[in-house]
């Protein structure tokens, strides 16, 4: 991977970093169907997960790994063999791939964390590069904490891991401490001091604790590091990590100050923010490039001027990053060939039939109901088909009396592990009477965290798509649904928050793991 000095690499940790937020784990059709969009957009190298960590974990690197067709696949694994190990199995299927070994190098996680001196992390470098070499000549080396690492030594550590086969060098911001102009040093630093540097690719990783996330990245780009590690939405650990859409479009956007570009079809962003969204968790109405304000202009002198010469107040186009007017699509008499037709147009190309026929099921409901179905009725019609995976427990029938004076009471008839189950409740207010049948039905002690509900288009007949986070001894869920009744939302959505919570439940992870998650990687 070398050629053009303006070219960076786009290396995308959704499904890794992203996935270690709470709330934001992702089963293995979900990791598939991001997989798809993201070979589409053009990221560069995916790091799909930490194969050592979980059964589950190995199994979405190695089924994600044999569905890429441009994307390298990538696995991520500490400074043992046993992870590195794990990475080259589940990497086996794949063409060519790429192991991402790490160690802590600052003095804080060296005492406290590893209980390692400095000769000791440079013998575990030595040994570890060179033994996942033996399995792929794409070998990523990070210094874990690098911001709050002795420059010296990292010097020497990074000169170390080049010479003992890595071809990228990632330095990362772990806590979100640095500030763009120290971010700059560092890079500078390594390019001048270190005398093999030419021999790798410098990367940045870094995160949000701070706000700062995409401007230390961007200050590390121009300072000579040519691949960026970012999420979609930013997500990641705490406060996220640096947003692959923010970051693109920056550098496009601003190209005269960042003469730099990258293989991403930005008109794809937004279908990704969507499906990640989905899949996870809600983005917030003001997010640059993919909230939903981020291009709405409110203010009359701003509609003024836009309505005179759009870039008064537009400094990238909304078609640009995929946002398109909410046009009326179709109608109850359009068939499954237009349907179809119109995913295609929606970006939506590598979703399986199956999919498809229960998304065109759901819009012939829609159809029947709401008298405008618009592009974002279609998409998240889709994005709800796509997050429904195994689910163990599904929503047969709901009925709900609501109103003043009446004790508010639900009648639920759910599926249970293949069993059909009836109950009714009655509770303060509709939500809960649902959420006490699906109790009932299902006996199990999680607590709600966040219930959210959006309308997906205008009008009092749109989808509402709700949102709802459990957590149970220290796991979080998320779950989402949509419908033109909220309150069918809200059941699904907590549902499908609870069906995800039986999966992580089942998942297991190594004795060390947890601890080392907790400690930021
Ligand atoms: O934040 C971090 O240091 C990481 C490493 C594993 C690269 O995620
Ligand atoms: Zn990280």
């Amino acid at each position: 991977m070398s050629g053009d000095k303006n070219r960076v690499y786009i290396f995308d940790t959704t499904m890794r970093d992203g996935e270690q937020s709470p709330g934001a784990s992702m089963s293995l059709e979900e990791k598939l169907n991001i997989s798809y969009l993201f070979d589409q957009i053009g990221i560069d190298i995916i790091e799909v997960g930490f194969p050592a960590a979980s059964k589950g974990d190995f199994e979405s690197v190695s089924e994600v790994s044999k569905i890429l067709k441009t994307s390298i696949p990538c696995g991520l694994s500490r400074h043992t063999k046993k992870d590195i190990d794990a990475c080259k199995d589940s990497l086996k299927f794949a063409e060519r791939f790429r192991i991402h070994t790490f160690i802590s190098t600052s003095p804080l996680h060296m005492k406290h964390k590893l209980n390692k001196n400095t000769e000791e992390v440079l013998d575990a470098i030595k040994e570890h590069v060179t033994y996942a070499r033996k399995f792929t000549d794409n070998v990523e080396w990070s210094c874990e904490d690098g911001t709050r690492t002795d420059i010296d030594f990292m010097c020497k550590t990074v000169e170390l891991a080049i010479k003992c086969g890595a071809t990228t060098i990632n330095i990362p911001d772990t806590v979100g401490y640095s500030v763009p102009s120290e971010f700059t040093q560092i890079i500078k630093k390594l390019i001048n001091k270190v005398p093999n540097i030419d021999k790798a690719i410098l990367s940045t990783h870094c995160h949000n604790d701070l706000g700062l996330a995409v401007a230390n990245s961007l200050a590390g780009v121009m300072a000579g590091a040519r691949q960026v590690e970012c999420t979609i939405n930013g997500i990641g650990e705490r406060a996220g990590n640096a947003a692959l859409e923010e970051i693109v479009m920056a550098m496009k956007t601003r190209n005269d100050l960042m003469p730099f570009y990258t293989n991403i079809n930005t008109k794809l962003l937004n279908k990704a923010s969507k499906l990640v969204s989905s899949a996870t968790y809600p983005v917030q109405f003001n997010k640059a490039i993919v909230g939903k304000n981020a291009f709405a202009h409110e203010a009359g002198i701003h509609q003024d001027g836009m309505l005179k010469n759009r870039n008064t107040y537009e400094i990238m186009t909304p078609e640009s990053v995929g946002v398109k007017q909410s046009s009326l699509v179709m109608g109850k008499h359009s068939g499954r060939h237009a349907f179809k037709e119109k995913l295609n147009d929606l970006g939506y190309t590598g979703v399986t039939d199956d999919i498809i026929q229960t998304a065109f099921g759901k819009f012939k409901i829609l159809a029947d109901k709401k008298k405008h179905v618009y592009d974002d009725d279609i998409a998240s019609l889709v994005d709800d088909s796509l997050i429904k995976g195994d689910n163990v427990i599904n929503l047969k029938s709901l009925k709900v009396f609501a109103g003043t004076g009446e004790p508010q009471k639900a009648d639920m008839t759910l599926e249970v592990y293949g069993e059909i189950k009836k109950a009714s409740e009655t509770g303060d207010g509709p939500v809960d009477a649902i959420f006490k049948c699906i109790k009932k039905l299902y006996s199990h002690e999680v607590k709600l965290q966040l219930y959210q509900v959006h309308a997906v288009t205008e009008g009092t007949d749109a989808q509402a798509t709700v949102s709802v986070r459990i957590e149970e001894k220290g796991k979080i869920t998320v779950g989402q649904a949509a419908d033109t009744d909220t309150l069918v939302a809200s059941a699904n959505a907590y549902l499908n928050a609870l069906n995800k919570m039986i999966i992580k439940r089942n998942k297991t992870a190594p004795e060390d793991y947890g601890q080392e998650k907790m400690k930021g990687i």
